[in-house]
C-alpha cells in the first residue's frame, strides 16, 4: 500500500502470498459442502476456537446477524452493550430482518457490561408483556471504547451467569485475535463460555473478504440455513478462504506489531501541543485523537492526505493500525502531525518551541 491508511484495519489490502494462495486454490460448490478449501479453513477456525464447528460467511454483519437469528425468533429479545457494533453499526439487522428486540446495556470504560445492569434489563419469565429474553451479546475487542480486550475471567462470568438462567451467549470477536494478543491468552480461552462467535478475517487478519462464525454442531447446521436464507451462501468460495487459512495460521500471530504501532502513535501524538489523546483502558490497535475545536478540521484531513495519510473524522478521530502500517508511517504521520500544529495552532506555545523539527 502506498498510503498511510489509518482509517481502519478493513483497508488492509492482502499480502503477495495470500494473492498467490486465492489464485491457486482448490475449490468445490460450497452450498453443496464441497469445496475442500472452505471446508479446510472451517474446520481449522474451529479447532482453534475449541468449538465443534464453523461457517464460513460473507463479513462481519452477516455472521452477527446469522448468529441472533439462529440464538432467537421473532418476538425474542437479545440484550447486547449500547456501544456495540450489532447494536450501532448493523442497520439494527437482527430486528428489522428477524423481529428480535435489541435491549441495550451500556458498556463500561474497560469493555465490560456491568452484570448488575444485565440482571436489571431481564425479563420475567412467563410474562405475557414482555418479549423473552434469549441471547447476551458481547464484543472483544470492545471497538466502541477504543478496541478494548475483555477478559476471559469475565467472559466466563457472563457465560455462567447465561447458561444459569437458560439463555445463550454470543460473542462478536471481530478482532478476538487482538484481546488474544493484548492478554496474551489463547483465543479459545477468550470464548470458552460462548455458544458462538464470529471472527473477522478481513480486518487485522488483512484478508480480502470474510468472516467465520463458530459453535457446536447442530447451531452452525441451524446457521447454515439461516445463512442462505439471507443470500449468503457461496459457491467457489474457496478463493476467499484459502487467503483466509493464511490470515488464521499467519496473520493472527503478529497483531503484537499492530498494537506496537497504536500505542508508537499514541504516545508521540500525545507529546504533540494541542493533540489530544484519549485514555484508554488498555491499548490494542486504537486509538482516539482530537485537534483543537477551534482548527479547520476538513484543513488538517486535507494536509495530511497531501502526504498520503489517510484520516476519517474531525475534530475527533479514530486511527487504526494494521499490516500495512510500520513504525516509519508512524513517523511520517507524527512529523506531518507536528508541522501542521506548529503553523496552525496558537496552543502551540513556548512547549513546541524546545522541540526540534526533527523531533518525531
Ligand atoms: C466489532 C465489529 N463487529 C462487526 C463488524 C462488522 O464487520 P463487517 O464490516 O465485515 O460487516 C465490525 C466492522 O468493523 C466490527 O468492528
Amino acid at each position: 500500500m502506498n498510503t498511510i491508511d489509518l482509517r481502519s484495519d478493513t483497508v488492509s489490502h492482502p499480502t503477495p502470498a495470500m494473492r498467490k494462495a486465492m489464485a491457486e486454490a482448490v475449490v468445490g460448490d460450497d452450498v453443496f459442502g464441497d469445496d475442500p478449501t472452505v471446508l479446510e479453513l472451517q474446520a481449522y477456525a474451529a479447532d482453534l476456537l475449541g468449538k465443534e464447528d464453523a461457517l464460513f460467511v460473507s463479513s462481519g454483519t452477516q455472521g452477527n446477524l446469522v448468529a441472533c437469528l439462529t440464538h432467537c425468533g421473532r418476538g425474542d429479545e437479545l440484550i447486547v452493550g449500547k456501544q456495540a457494533h450489532i447494536f450501532q453499526y448493523e442497520q439494527g439487522g437482527s430486528s428489522v430482518l428477524g423481529g428480535i428486540v435489541m435491549s441495550q446495556v451500556p458498556v463500561q470504560p474497560n469493555g465490560e457490561l456491568k452484570l448488575d445492569d444485565i440482571k436489571a434489563s431481564l425479563r420475567t419469565p412467563n410474562e405475557d408483556h414482555h418479549p423473552i429474553t434469549k441471547l447476551i451479546c458481547l464484543e472483544n475487542t470492545q471497538g466502541g471504547v477504543g478496541g478494548v480486550p475483555i477478559t476471559a475471567e469475565y467472559t466466563a462470568t457472563i457465560g455462567e451467569f447465561a447458561h444459569a438462567h437458560g439463555y445463550k451467549l454470543h460473542i462478536d470477536g471481530a478482532r478476538l485475535f487482538n484481546a488474544a494478543a493484548a492478554l496474551n491468552v489463547e483465543a479459545r480461552e477468550l470464548v470458552k463460555h460462548a455458544d458462538s462467535v464470529s471472527i473477522c478475517l478481513s480486518k487485522g487478519l488483512i484478508a480480502p473478504i470474510g468472516s467465520l462464525l463458530v459453535g457446536s454442531k447442530d447451531f452452525i447446521r441451524q446457521a447454515r440455513r439461516n445463512r442462505k436464507l439471507l443470500g449468503g451462501g457461496m459457491r467457489q468460495v474457496g478463493i476467499l478462504a484459502a487467503a483466509g487459512l493464511i490470515s488464521l495460521k499467519e496473520m493472527r500471530l503478529r497483531l503484537a506489531e499492530d498494537h506496537a504501532t497504536a500505542q508508537q502513535l499514541a504516545d508521540g501524538l500525545a507529546e504533540i501541543p494541542g493533540i489530544t489523546v484519549h485514555p484508554i483502558h488498555q491499548r490494542t490497535n486504537m486509538l482516539y485523537f482530537s485537534i483543537p475545536e477551534t482548527l479547520d478540521a476538513a484543513d488538517f484531513v486535507a494536509a495530511m492526505k497531501a502526504q498520503n495519510i489517510i484520516l476519517r473524522g474531525g475534530p475527533h478521530f479514530r486511527a487504526v493500525t494494521h499490516y500495512w502500517i510500520k513504525p516509519e508511517h508512524i513517523q511520517i504521520m507524527l512529523n506531518a502531525v507536528y508541522e501542521y500544529m506548529k503553523q496552525h495552532a496558537g496552543e502551540f506555545t513556548s512547549a513546541a518551541n524546545v522541540m526540534t523539527k526533527n523531533a518525531y
